[in-house]
Order: C-alpha cells, then sequence, then structure tokens
C-alpha cells in the first residue's frame, strides 16, 4: 500500500480503504456506535416493521461524509433480514436504469441508493410512483405512439442516503416516512469505534491513544479508522508498536492533522479566508478557488466541520471566519470579528 497524503486528508473512502472498511463496517445496529437518536428511532422502525411483517417505511439518511450512512443502510437490511440491492443517483442516468431494478426487486427487498440527489430527473420521477404506491410506468414507443403500460414491482424499502439533503426536491424528500441526520461523533464516541477497530485490526490501543486519535479524527468514524492504522505504521517503526499519547500524537502532526483534527483541507479553506479575504464574508465559489477546489468539495467535507468548530459562519453575504478561527490559526482577530466578544 502506498503512502498517499491525500488520501490520508480525504474524507472520502478509495482503494485498498474500501476493503478494510467492510471488514471494519458494524454489522448489527447493537454494534453501531454514537448516533443514539438515529439508532433508537430506527429500532423502532425496524422492530414494528417486522412485527407487522411488511417492509418498514422508507427511510433517508442524510450527513457527512463517513459518518455511517452505507453502513446503516447494510444494517436495515440485515435486521430485517431482507436482501439489498446498492446502487447510486449517478448510475441512475435514464428512467430505464432504475425500472431495470425495480421491476426485479423481491418482495421486501432493501433498495440502497447512494447519493440519491445526484439521480436524474426522468429517475427521479419514476422513483415518486415506485416509492408510493409499488408501481412502475414503463414507456413502451416513442412520440405520438408511445404507450404507458403500468407494472406492479414487489413492495420494497427505499434506503436513501445523500451529504445534501438540501439538494433534494421537496417531493422525493416528503415521500420518505423516516429522515435520519447523522451528525459529527462526540470523542468518547469515537474512543469506542478506535477499541473496536485496534480489536479487530489486533492492535494494541492504550486509552490515551486512543483519546488523542479521537479527539483528532474530525468527529468521523472513517477518518478515526483511517488515522488508527497510519498511527500504528508509525508506532510500529518509531515505538515498537506502542499507542500511546505521545506516540499518536507525534504520528498526527506527521499527518498534518492538527490539535483540533482540522486537516490541511480544513486549514487552506481557513487560512485563505483569513489571509486573502480578511475574514470574510466571501462567496463559496470565491473561496473555493482560492484553494484550488470544487465547490462542493468546501462545501460538503470542509465546511460542515469547521462550522460545528465554531470556526466559520454561513451568512447570507457569504462565509465569515470566527474570532476563533483567528485565534486557531495564531492570529489576533480584528475587533469586529464575527464572535470576538467572546474574547473579550
Ligand atoms: N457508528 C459507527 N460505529 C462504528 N464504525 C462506524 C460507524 N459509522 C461508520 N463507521 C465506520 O466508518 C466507515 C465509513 O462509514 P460509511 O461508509 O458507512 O460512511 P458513509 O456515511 O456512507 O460515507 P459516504 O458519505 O462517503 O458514503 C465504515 O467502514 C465503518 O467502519
Ligand atoms: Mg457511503
Amino acid at each position: 500500500m502506498g503512502f498517499d497524503r491525500e488520501e490520508i486528508l480525504s474524507s472520502t473512502a478509495g482503494g485498498d480503504e474500501l476493503q478494510i472498511e467492510a471488514a471494519l463496517r458494524p454489522k448489527r445496529l447493537s454494534e453501531f456506535i454514537g448516533q443514539g437518536r438515529v439508532r433508537e428511532q430506527l429500532s423502532l422502525v425496524l422492530e414494528s416493521a417486522l412485527r407487522r411483517q411488511s417492509p418498514p417505511d422508507h427511510v433517508l439518511m442524510s450527513g457527512s461524509p463517513g459518518l455511517g450512512k452505507t453502513t446503516l443502510a447494510m444494517i436495515i437490511a440485515a435486521e430485517l433480514n431482507a436482501p439489498l440491492r446498492i446502487t447510486s443517483g449517478p448510475a441512475l442516468e435514464r428512467a430505464g436504469d432504475l425500472a431495470a431494478i425495480l421491476s426485479t426487486l423481491a418482495e421486501g427487498e432493501v433498495l440502497f441508493i447512494d447519493e440519491i440527489h445526484r439521480m436524474a430527473r426522468p429517475a427521479e420521477e419514476m422513483l415518486y410512483l415506485a416509492m408510493e404506491d409499488f408501481r412502475v410506468d414503463i414507456v413502451v414507443g416513442k412520440g405520438p405512439g408511445a404507450t404507458a403500460i403500468p407494472l406492479d414491482i414487489a413492495p420494497f424499502t427505499l434506503v436513501g442516503a445523500t451529504t445534501r439533503a438540501g439538494l433534494l426536491p421537496a417531493p422525493l424528500r416528503d415521500r420518505f416516512g423516516f429522515t435520519a441526520h447523522m451528525d459529527f461523533y462526540e470523542t468518547p464516541e469515537l474512543e469506542q469505534v478506535l477499541r473496536r477497530s485496534a480489536k479487530l485490526l489486533g492492535v494494541g490501543l492504550p486509552d490515551d491513544g486512543a483519546h488523542e486519535i479521537a479527539r483528532r479524527s474530525r468527529g468521523t468514524p472513517r477518518i478515526a479508522n483511517r488515522l488508527l492504522r497510519r498511527v500504528r505504521d508509525f508506532a510500529d517503526v518509531r515505538a515498537d508498536g506502542v499507542i500511546d499519547r505521545d506516540i499518536a500524537a507525534a504520528a498526527l502532526n506527521l499527518y498534518e492533522v492538527d490539535g483540533e483534527g482540522l486537516d490541511r483541507l480544513d486549514r487552506a479553506v481557513l487560512g485563505a479566508l483569513l489571509k486573502k479575504f480578511g475574514g470574510g464574508p466571501v462567496g463559496l465559489s470565491t473561496l473555493a478557488v482560492a484553494v484550488g477546489e470544487e465547490p462542493e468539495t468546501v462545501e460538503v467535507v470542509a465546511e460542515p466541520f469547521l462550522v460545528r468548530q465554531g470556526l466559520l459562519a454561513r451568512t447570507p453575504r457569504g462565509r465569515v471566519a470566527t474570532a476563533a478561527a483567528w485565534v486557531h490559526l495564531g492570529m489576533t482577530p480584528p475587533p469586529d470579528a464575527f464572535g470576538a466578544s467572546l474574547f473579550e
């Protein structure tokens, strides 16, 4: 496996990592750590469906990358003891792509559509009818002679996942009976994730090492798991494999993960905001150009965590750095900085 800095810092998964993720994925709801409210609500939905012996309502999951949406989708199918079909918005370019899937679903099957906000319009419209009435209209022929043949499909449960709930059209959003908003994880929850993963990977992880990695994992299990493996490499080479607090800290510094868990992209965004735009307000696309990233990457990957850390605010006039952001990057906030009164 190569030493790829981009991969270490990215919050999406790629390459070898997908296999390791699959191995570390909790398989049942009882193994799923954190997200207490979502877990409890979901267990009620699933339990009552099992009692009624009918498929549960359609479930929508929204949240930042790496918080466990795909994991939960798989758990839903496992808990229902139902088969699972997996596809994604971008794969559903034409209505026919979706029709082919819907018409071959088994009764009670769970259909997982990842990145559901990226589905093409015609497929989306077909999905409305399927979700509501378990029916699709198959259009045969073209032009004035075209006819729609209604086709019943087996009752199924749709599980949709999105990192951008705001982009879902209301008619689609409204057809989900249950919406789960996934939040960033607290440090103690990530410690639990790390202890579980360390056990599965056969890595010794003392509590102080787990704490240090957890608090610098950007509130994200995927990142916690990734950092664990990087810290283990470091510990193997430099410290006889013992991951204590100091070793974890030294490794994370090497990988450019700072004391609050901000990675290179996070700091680039904040740095540009402060140094090029005087703390803002500045528009998303201008900010994205300044850091050489797509606006979507800045918006989906970097910003939610910066907002949650109280370092950045989204205002109607644009993105604004808070006084805490100036302090975090070692600069003095101007007197009129957003939230500056907190520092007086
Ligand atoms: N609650 C959890 N408990 C333990 N491990 C978790 C939990 N949530 C996620 N993970 C771990 O994090 C990894 C990433 O989770 P997952 O693939 O479900 O994220 P995602 O929300 O689907 O991300 P994306 O938006 O990129 O698709 C999984 O391999 C799993 O090991
Ligand atoms: Mg996923």
